[in-house]
C-alpha cells in the first residue's frame, strides 16, 4: 500500500519518520509518475493542484497540517476521495503555545515597553491583572478549545465565537452573524483561529474591528491571527493600527506568502510577524497520527478528523 509524500520543505524529516515507523510501505515523491498508480495514501501539503488527479487508485489523502483549504482549492480532486486532517495533541499544544505567548505580549504591554526600550526609557505603564482582560477567540475548534484552557488558567476571561452553538465548554460562546456583534463588543484581545471558507474570507475587516471593544485594560483591542491569510484585509488592518482603532497585532498568516517585502507592515511599529510558524507539524507526530488512521481504513472503520466538504473544514 504505496504512499505518495509531498511535503512543503526538506522531506527527510518525514521518510526517516515513514521509514522507522511503517518500513513495510513503499513512499514515493511526485517525480515518481510512473509508479502513481501503485499509490493508496497520499501525505500532503498544499500539493501542486492537479497531482493528486494523476494517482489513479488514491483511496486517502492526509492533509499533514490543520487547514484543508489549499487542498479543497483544487477542484480537480475527486469529491469522493476522503481527505483526512491533522489533529494531534503536538500540533494543538504548538498551536496553544503561540496564542498564549502573543496574548501575554500584547496584554503585557511588550510593544510598548521595546519602543521604551529603544528610547533608553526607564517608565511603568499601568499593570493590570489577567482576570481585566477578555479574550475573544473566533473558532473554538481542536485549536481554539486548547487554547482557551491555558488562557483561563492565567485568569483571562475567554469568549468564543463558533458556526453551530456550544456548550459545557466552561466559557461563554456566540455563535453565528447575529451573535457576532456581542462576541466583539466584549473582545480586548482578538484571536483568530477559523477555518478559510467562503464565510470566513475576508472577515478581519475594518468594520468587524471597529465593532470590538474599545474600553480594555490596554487602551483599545489587539488583533491575533494565526487562522489564514485570506481572513484578514491587510489594508484595512494598517488603516485600524494608523487611527487606532486597533492597539497592536500580530500576524502569523498573510495574504501572500511569504509576506513580500515591500509590504508595510514589515515596518509597522504596533506588528509584530512570525512567518506562518504558529504551528508546524512535527513529521514523528503526524506520521503516527496518519498511520492510526489507515491502520482504521484497513480495518474498515471509520476515520477520524474527516473534512465536511459542505462546511469545508
Ligand atoms: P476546527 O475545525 O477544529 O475548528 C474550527 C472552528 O471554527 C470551529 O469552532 C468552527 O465552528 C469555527 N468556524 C468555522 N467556520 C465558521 C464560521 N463561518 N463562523 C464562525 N465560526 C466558524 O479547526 P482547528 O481548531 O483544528 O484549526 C483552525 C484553523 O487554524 C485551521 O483551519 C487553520 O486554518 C489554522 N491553523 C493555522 C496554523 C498556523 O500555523 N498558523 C496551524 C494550524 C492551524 P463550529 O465549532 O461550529 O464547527
Ligand atoms: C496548518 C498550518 O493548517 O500549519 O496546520 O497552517
Amino acid at each position: 500500500m504505496t504512499i505518495l509524500l509531498q511535503t512543503a520543505t526538506d522531506p527527510r524529516a518525514w521518510l526517516l519518520a515513514l521509514g522507522a515507523a511503517a518500513p513495510e510501505r513503499p513512499v514515493l515523491t511526485k517525480d515518481a509518475a510512473d509508479h502513481f498508480a501503485e499509490v493508496r495514501y497520499a501525505m500532503v501539503w498544499r500539493p501542486p493542484q492537479g497531482l493528486l488527479a494523476q494517482l489513479p487508485n488514491l483511496a486517502v489523502i492526509f492533509n499533514l497540517g490543520a487547514g484543508v483549504d489549499a487542498l479543497l482549492a483544487d477542484a480537480t480532486i475527486p469529491k469522493h476521495i476522503p481527505i483526512v486532517r491533522s489533529v494531534d495533541p503536538d500540533i494543538t499544544g504548538r498551536m496553544t503555545e503561540w496564542v498564549v505567548l502573543q496574548a501575554l505580549y500584547h496584554f503585557r504591554q511588550m510593544p510598548a515597553y521595546q519602543a521604551q526600550q529603544h528610547r533608553r526609557l526607564w517608565q511603568d505603564l499601568p499593570q493590570q491583572a489577567a482576570s481585566a482582560a477578555t479574550v475573544g477567540l473566533m473558532g473554538v475548534g481542536v485549536l481554539g478549545q486548547s487554547a482557551a484552557k491555558v488562557l483561563r488558567a492565567l485568569g483571562f476571561n475567554v469568549i468564543g465565537w463558533s458556526r453551530t452553538a456550544k456548550r459545557g465548554l466552561g466559557f461563554p460562546v456566540h455563535h453565528g452573524e447575529p451573535e457576532l456583534a456581542d462576541f466583539l463588543a466584549a473582545t480586548d484581545l482578538l484571536v483568530c483561529l477559523l477555518p478559510l471558507t467562503a464565510e470566513t474570507t475576508g472577515i478581519l475587516n475594518y468594520g468587524l474591528f471597529q465593532r470590538l471593544k474599545r474600553s480594555g485594560p490596554i487602551g483599545g483591542p489587539v488583533l491575533i491571527n494565526c487562522g489564514r491569510g485570506g481572513q484578514q484585509v491587510e489594508m484595512d488592518i494598517l488603516r485600524a493600527l494608523d487611527d487606532n482603532t486597533l492597539v497592536s497585532a500580530t500576524l502569523d498568516v498573510f495574504e501572500t506568502e511569504p509576506l513580500p517585502v515591500e509590504s508595510p507592515l514589515w515596518r509597522h511599529p504596533k506588528v509584530m510577524i512570525t512567518p506562518h510558524v504558529a504551528a508546524d507539524s512535527d513529521p514523528e507526530a503526524m506520521t503516527a497520527h496518519v498511520l492510526g488512521q489507515i491502520a482504521r481504513f484497513e480495518a474498515g472503520r471509520p476515520m477520524e478528523t474527516v473534512v465536511d466538504r459542505a462546511t469545508g473544514y
